[in-house]
């Protein structure tokens, strides 16, 4: 496989997705996720924005103690106390990244910094030229991107590559862009940007349309190269692109030539430790790591699984960690799911038998959610009357 199609994953669920009120973790915490993180294969791990506070410093320090193989990164501001945080932060840190960043739309450059394109420009070229004198590994972050006019993020973009900038992060801050809008800034950027080629274009995409994962995948279809996600999509208001999302995408439509470090039989692991420890529930039908995302449970569906898995499965639950699908009986359940749990408990009908047990078991079905397999056994009789 070509080198040119390796698709880098930056993960920052310690970062962009500890953000969100009520997921904090403690120091210890966050090294059980950095070292889950490490056996996922993610390239880089964003361990914290040191400056913030105490707590989140001396996570980074330990983060980069604890975890050897991904590169660990941290992120500042544009402005040297930032660095300089960052960089005390990264010491013992094998391989070290700073990312630093300005804000890029006209919106941000206007009200949040009451400045100028050309100042802010000159302040994205001193902050990753003081960055530099730390670390050789610069990640340079326009924010709003999503919603800056794409030439003076174009000249921007060549400018704080030409000051050292080795990655450079084209976030969609607000989830604003339509995928085609995305898809197209990047490939304005690969088609303007005259040192374009010494640098890693990194795609940084926010949920709030629903969009984050179609538009990382946009962005990777013309040119970047490193997507930055979150376990389970968390992060501010309605989450960053998902880690999960974009790795499986990549393995399934392997046939585009991309390819990920991901070893993707750890997924349902970290996305449960994730879940738990920052109180942050999976919905149900999240893709990849719901609840119900391996789950049948209507007639049609559970019949055409049984008869072939890829029926109704694009994607194996054991490539993600998951043990099995589950056929859930419920009241749009078919004969052949119900034959196939009760084959299960060690019951072989006739079809006389099973159709006559199917119409009993529609009745009681009717009255519940699901059927369990205390109701199965007093269906066939063998129930605990006490129940
Ligand atoms: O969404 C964003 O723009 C960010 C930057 C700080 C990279 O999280
Ligand atoms: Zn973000």
């Amino acid at each position: 496989m070509s080198d040119k199609n390796r698709v880098y994953i930056f993960d920052t669920t310690l970062r962009d997705g500890e953000q969100v009120p009520g997921c904090q973790l403690t120091t210890v915490e966050k090294i059980v996720i950095a070292k889950k993180l490490e056996a996922l294969g993610v390239d880089v791990i964003e361990a914290g924005f040191p400056i913030s506070s105490p707590g989140d410093f001396q996570s980074v320090v330990e983060i980069s103690k604890a975890v050897s193989e991904p590169v660990i990164c941290a992120l500042t501001r544009a402005n040297t106390k930032d660095i300089d945080a960052a960089a005390d932060a990264l010491q013992y840190a094998k391989r070290k990244r700073i990312h630093t960043g300005i804000g890029a739309s006209d919106m941000h450059i206007k009200y949040k910094f009451n400045s100028t394109r050309d100042e802010i420009l000159q302040r994205a070229v001193d902050a990753v030229k003081y960055a530099k004198k730390y670390v050789e590994d610069i990640e340079f972050y326009a924010e709003d991107a999503g919603r800056a006019d794409n030439e003076y993020l174009a000249r921007m973009i060549e400018a704080v590559i030409a000051a050292g900038a080795t990655v450079v992060n084209i976030p969609d801050t607000n989830g604003y862009c339509l995928p085609d809008q995305y898809g197209a800034k990047i490939k304005y950027l690969v088609d303007h940007v005259k040192n374009i080629d010494k640098a890693i274009i990194s795609v940084h995409c926010h949920n709030d349309l629903g969009l984050a994962t179609a538009n990382t995948i946009a962005g990777i279809m013309n040119g970047a190269r490193q997507a930055e996600c979150t376990i389970n999509g968390i992060g501010e208001r309605a989450g960053n692109t998902s880690l999960e999302e974009v790795a499986m995408i990549l393995q399934t439509h392997h046939a585009l030539g991309y390819h990920t470090g991901i070893q993707s039989k750890n997924i349902y692991e970290i996305s449960k430790s994730v879940e738990n420890m920052m109180r942050m529930p999976v919905q149900p039908n999240k893709a990849i790591v719901g609840r119900n995302a391996f789950a049948h449970s209507s007639g049609i569906h559970q019949d055409g699984v049984l008869k072939h898995r890829e029926n109704y499965e694009i994607l194996n639950p054991e490539d993600v960690g998951i043990s099995s699908n589950s056929i859930i009986l419920t009241a749009r359940s078919g004969r052949h799911a119900l034959k196939h749990h009760l084959e299960r408990l060690g019951y072989k009908l006739d079809k006389v038998n099973l159709d006559e047990v199917y119409n009993r078991f529609l009745v009681v079905a009717d009255k519940k959610k699901e059927i369990a397999d205390s109701d199965l056994l007093e269906l066939m009789g063998d129930g605990d009357s006490n129940n």
